[in-house]
């Protein structure tokens, strides 16, 4: 009996019409090995295999079939007579193996995402220090990321927690590094971050300044003031319009 498939895309193919038998189970696996990320050794397996017992294998290093059942050795036989299958079989490196192995190290190996970093001054938890900072670095990827907190270029460690790197669910993983200290005028504080997306460390200052939280509220109360005052202003002259012109009236 001849094997059904000289190669690992007609054999896809027909796999499913197999899969709708009930009650037996044919697998065809195709698996692209390697060890190396420059291609060197990289290797084509074929794998067939009836109700879980693997029958028959062939091994592109070898450029050779092997079998493991009396129909199995039977087949691989015929087959490493065959050197157009062989043949077949082995161009699979090449033109299947090599160009998916550039694509996916290209795309999931190699691919970095650059996390987004914000610098906020949080509530204060100490009594030793008036100043709480958080730095938050989102959404990066791949995981291993290192944050540090600089004071005038120094690192500074005393007054530093953070939390592990935690994982989004989607691919995406955040941080955050607290610092506490008492501020000095004058200084600057900065966030720095070390990660495989980016090729130098990269630092986000503190910005002392209001934080945005209370610099919005101080708008919105500022604007309000101004608003107050705009009417009452219009307010006042309209009535003092309106009372000069009353005493004119009847004065005339
Ligand atoms: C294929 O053959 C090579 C050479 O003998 C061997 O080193 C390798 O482990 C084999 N691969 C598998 C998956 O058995």
């Amino acid at each position: 009996m001849r094997p059904w498939f000289p190669s690992a895309f007609r054999a896809l193919a027909a796999l499913s019409a197999l899969s709708a038998v009930d009650g037996y189970f044919y697998h065809f696996q195709v698996e692209c090995r390697y060890s190396s990320e420059d291609l060197k050794d990289v290797e084509y397996i074929e794998r067939r295999i009836f109700n879980k017992l693997q029958d028959m294998m062939y091994n592109s290093t070898l450029n050779k079939y092997f079998g493991y059942s009396e129909n199995g050795v039977y087949n691989a036989d015929i087959w490493n007579k065959d050197e157009s299958a062989l043949a077949g079989a082995h161009s699979n490196l090449d033109g299947y193996c090599k160009p998916n192995a550039e694509l996916y190290f290209k795309n999931i190996l190699y691919h970095t995402v650059e996390p987004t970093v914000k610098v906020k001054t949080v509530k204060a938890s100490s009594e030793r220090h008036t100043t709480k900072l958080q730095c938050s670095a989102y959404d990066f990827y791949p995981e291993g990321i290192k944050l540090k907190w600089l004071r005038n270029g120094q690192e500074v460690k005393d007054g530093v927690t953070a939390t592990e790197e935690l994982y989004d669910g989607d691919w995406y993983h955040q941080i955050h590094s607290y610092l506490e200290f008492t501020p000095q005028s004058g200084e600057t504080i900065e966030c720095q971050v070390e990660h495989s997306s980016l090729k130098q460390p990269k630092t986000y200052k503190w910005d002392p300044s209001v934080p945005e939280g209370t610099r919005n509220k101080v708008i919105i109360g500022t604007s309000g003031l101004v608003l107050g005052l705009v009417l009452s202003i219009a307010g006042f002259v309209y009535y003092k319009k309106k009372s000069t012109g009353r005493i004119l009236v009847p004065s005339s």
